[in-house]
């Protein structure tokens, strides 16, 4: 296994918020000779690099192995898209998700010209479509070319590709390698066979937001990282105020988000819940009181799926109602909220999705309805799961759980599972425990209690007042 260089911050638990991390002197990279500040301006048009993203991008051109781990929103995109732009041939990107990469194509492409210079191959394109990519690469004009892992897996694509100047490869969302992370994709296991099939020696940049110190080794060893150099900065997002909400039942759970929404005229957000079902019961129930939304999720058919995509981006809808389909590396700076329905399965889901939120550094509401039933409908979904995929779920869902549970501020426990020490004196009230510490949620608590032995006959009372027993406790 490759040996690790870590340049941004010592080795985790890191310690945040007391001590921004910063990058250490480059001892493993040599320089290069392009000009990194002249094209970020030109291409991208900013004037300046964000937290490690200038060394990250600097290890890359220099030709070595790179891994980047920064928070949601840091700008990881940045660190292989500027290198594509600069270096002659096209960077192959694997990307777990049709959406991201439809998103991030649309926002290369925003910065160009030519549309040329960005594409992606996955299940969604058509025969003419693939063939039009096809010959766009070979005239060489597309410096980046977003692929599915599973496209790879395709054997004429692999010759195709060996046969095209290929600049670099970037693994984006680089923790789905790894079992013990969200989202494990069997095919990112098989990345490293197929580099090697296309070009062994060329660099390759990982990058994640979501990895804890063992899927960062387990990264680095299944994608065969070459004595990489490893950037990792905190998982801290200062901006977002995260909420848990005891759910009270459908109804009022609902009429609790709808208000919630009136109250926040204009501004953009996702809903996030269990099934696709729901994604469009909500939808529906949301159109109905006003409010513009339309549903996401991975049963709808491509075209569909790219027209709700693009109608929430250009806000001619206020909120998308998904499933995770519409999750990791989604960029719409202005996101105000993010609510989640139903309890996510680990806590790397939920920083993830909550991690859409205020991209802009500017406000990001994160509201998550807890209720045990949610999580008995989670156990449910593994049953048929074999008894290993059990068994890590199990514990992903208990880590979710301590969260939702928490007395403490949640920031504590959301760091804390990323390897990172806390010092809660630097919420600032950023969370509802620091906000509303623990007397006043007692207070609370009682309170709810009496609205819940009004409501007679709600199946889902009872699961409150266990939620709201256990919160008091
Ligand atoms: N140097 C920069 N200056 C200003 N804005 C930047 C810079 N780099 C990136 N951004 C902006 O930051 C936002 C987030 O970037 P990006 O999508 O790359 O985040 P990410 O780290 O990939 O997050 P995620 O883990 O959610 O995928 C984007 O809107 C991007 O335009
Ligand atoms: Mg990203
Ligand atoms: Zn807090």
């Amino acid at each position: 296994m490759a040996k690790a260089v870590v340049k941004a911050v010592k080795k985790t638990p890191t310690k945040s918020a007391s001590k921004k991390p910063t990058a250490r002197a480059k001892s493993n990279i040599q320089p290069h000779t392009y000009n990194i500040f002249e094209g970020v301006e030109k291409y991208f048009g900013f004037t300046k690099f964000k937290g490690t993203q200038e060394q990250a991008i600097n290890s890359l051109l220099s030709g070595h192995d790179t891994f980047v781990i920064m928070p949601t929103g840091g700008g990881k995109s940045l660190c292989y898209q500027l290198p594509a732009m600069l270096m002659p041939g096209c960077a192959i990107i694997v990307s777990p998700l049709i959406a991201l990469m439809k998103n991030q194509v649309d926002l290369v492409r925003g910065y160009s010209e030519n549309d040329n210079v960005a594409h992606f191959l996955n299940s969604s394109l058509n025969k003419t479509q693939t063939n039009q990519v096809k010959a766009d690469l070979l005239d060489g004009k597309t410096k980046l070319l977003y692929v599915a892992p599973e496209t790879l897996t395709k054997q004429d694509n692999l010759e195709f590709f060996a046969d095209l100047n290929i600049s670099f490869f970037a693994v984006d969302e680089a923790h789905c390698i790894s079992e013990w992370g969200h989202d494990f994709r069997p095919e990112y296991r098989r990345l490293r066979e197929m580099m090697d099939e296309i070009s062994p020696t060329i660099p390759v940049m990982a990058l994640t937001a979501t990895a804890t110190p063992k899927v960062q080794s387990d990264i680095i060893k299944n994608l065969g990282l070459r004595e990489p150099n490893v950037f990792l900065s905190s998982f801290n997002r200062d901006n977002l105020y995260y909420e848990i909400q005891p759910k009270l039942g459908k109804d009022a759970t609902i009429k609790h988000i709808v208000k919630f929404i009136s109250q926040n005229k204009g501004k953009s957000g996702i809903i996030y819940t269990l099934n696709r079902k729901t994604t469009e019961e909500l939808a529906q129930i949301l159109v109905a009181n006003n409010i513009k939304a339309v549903a996401y999720h991975a049963g709808l058919d491509a075209k569909l799926r790219s027209d709700r995509q693009d109608k929430f981006l250009n806000e001619d809808v206020q909120v998308i109602v998904a499933t995770v389909a519409f999750g990791m590396g989604i960029d719409k700076p202005d996101i105000r909220f993010v609510i989640h329905y139903n309890i996510p399965k680990s806590i790397e889901n939920y920083y993830q999705e909550t991690g859409r939120a205020g991209r802009d550094g500017l406000e990001g509401k994160c509201v998550l309805y807890y209720s045990h039933k949610d999580v008995s409908k989670l156990e449910h979904l593994m049953r048929d799961k074999p008894l290993s995929e059990r068994e890590v779920g199990a514990q992903l869902i208990n880590e979710m759980l301590g969260y939702a549970e928490t007395s403490v501020c949640r920031r504590t426990v959301l760091l804390h599972y990323f390897g990172e020490v806390w010092d809660v004196s630097h919420c600032n009230g950023m969370c509802d425990n620091c906000k509303n510490p623990k007397e006043k949620i007692e207070a609370n608590a009682k309170k709810e209690i009496i609205q819940a032995k009004k409501l007679s006959g709600d199946a889902e009372c009872e699961d409150m007042r266990k939620t709201v027993r256990e919160m008091i406790q």
